[in-house]
């Protein structure tokens, strides 16, 4: 997951996800929701750079949109391993934002994941994956599944991980509308009793191992749509668009906004993206990410 290039001490990919299914089983008592989602790497990515020196931790972004300070989940990534290893030295952290933020894609927490990973690297602590991702799932529930990569079934709050094979690889288009959405109001104005047809994760798993395209894309169900397309009629509308472009299915991706389309070809997936791309500014042709594609080593 990283190489050594010319300015920087290490260069590490970070991949934003998409949800293929979100069910949710009901609310915990620690505030949560007990979740079984189906998760899914794809190949737009953050680049984080890592650097070494001086006397503190620093993080800055080409994008305004991202908080520099404490509330980048990053920067608590890096505090969280700086506490527990008593790490006395600076650290400069850059991100690449590429990913769009607030926007259902994991954006901040698999650069979170990334700054986890790169500095066990680093710095040579010898961390295992276990604690990785025990540590991950301190800083939020999607972390451990962006630690751990690939696809995935994620179960508790999001941190009880099942990995699935290597599965069909997916071409999709993914429309981000111009707003974005809460994690935290989404899930808090959930009602259980509004969702008319939850997902069939035990259909979805069969069709995956399958490389079943078609099933796995009516599988596709996402039980916070309840909430967002409600308050965000223009969700449905993308769905429809997408929908006409040729995708087998689409869906909102985790608390949303953001829709994508699954298709049965790059080709297709082409075409519509071209379509999508003259009505969206944040329209985005993506893959399945390959661990054996990485372009950081
Ligand atoms: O874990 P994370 O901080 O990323 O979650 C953001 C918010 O999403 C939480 O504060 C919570 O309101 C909601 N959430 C939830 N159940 C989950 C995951 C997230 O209610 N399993």
């Amino acid at each position: 997951m990283n190489y050594p290039c010319q300015d920087c001490s290490q260069c590490l990919e970070a991949p934003a996800k998409v949800n293929l299914t979100l069910d949710i089983l009901g609310k915990r008592t620690d505030g949560y929701h007990e979740l079984a989602t189906v998760m899914h790497q794809i190949n737009l990515v953050d680049r984080i750079n890592l650097k070494r020196g001086g006397t503190e931790l620093r993080v800055s972004s080409n994008s305004a949109l991202i908080p520099v300070d404490e509330e980048n989940l990053a920067y608590k990534a890096a505090q969280l391993i700086f506490e527990k290893f008593a790490v006395r030295e600076g650290l400069q952290i850059y991100i690449e934002k590429n990913i769009p933020v607030g926007a259902g894609l994991a954006g901040g927490s698999t650069d979170a994941a990334t700054v986890l990973y790169g500095i066990n690297h680093l710095f040579g602590l010898g961390m295992g994956l276990e604690t990785l991702l025990d540590l991950g799932a301190r800083i939020g529930s999607d972390v451990p599944f962006c630690l751990l990569g690939g696809t995935a079934l994620a179960c508790g709050r999001g941190e009880i991980l099942t990995p699935l094979t290597e599965g069909p690889p997916l071409h999709m288009v993914l429309v981000k509308p111009d707003f974005q959405i809460s994690t935290r109001e989404v899930y808090q104005a959930f009602r259980l009793e509004k969702v008319n047809k939850s997902p069939d994760n035990p259909a979805f798993l069969a069709a995956w191992r399958n490389y079943d395209i078609i099933n796995v894309a009516q599988e596709m169900n996402n039980v916070l749509e309840t909430v967002s397309i409600e308050e965000h009629p223009e969700i449905a509308l993308i769905k429809q668009q997408l929908l006409a472009s040729g995708a087998l299915n689409a869906l909102m991706s985790g608390s949303g906004p953001t829709v994508f389309g699954l298709y049965a070809s790059l080709e297709e997936a082409g075409r519509a993206f071209k379509n999508m791309q003259d009505k969206y500014k944040e329209a985005f042709l993506v893959s399945s990410y390959r661990r054996s594609e990485r372009h950081d080593g």
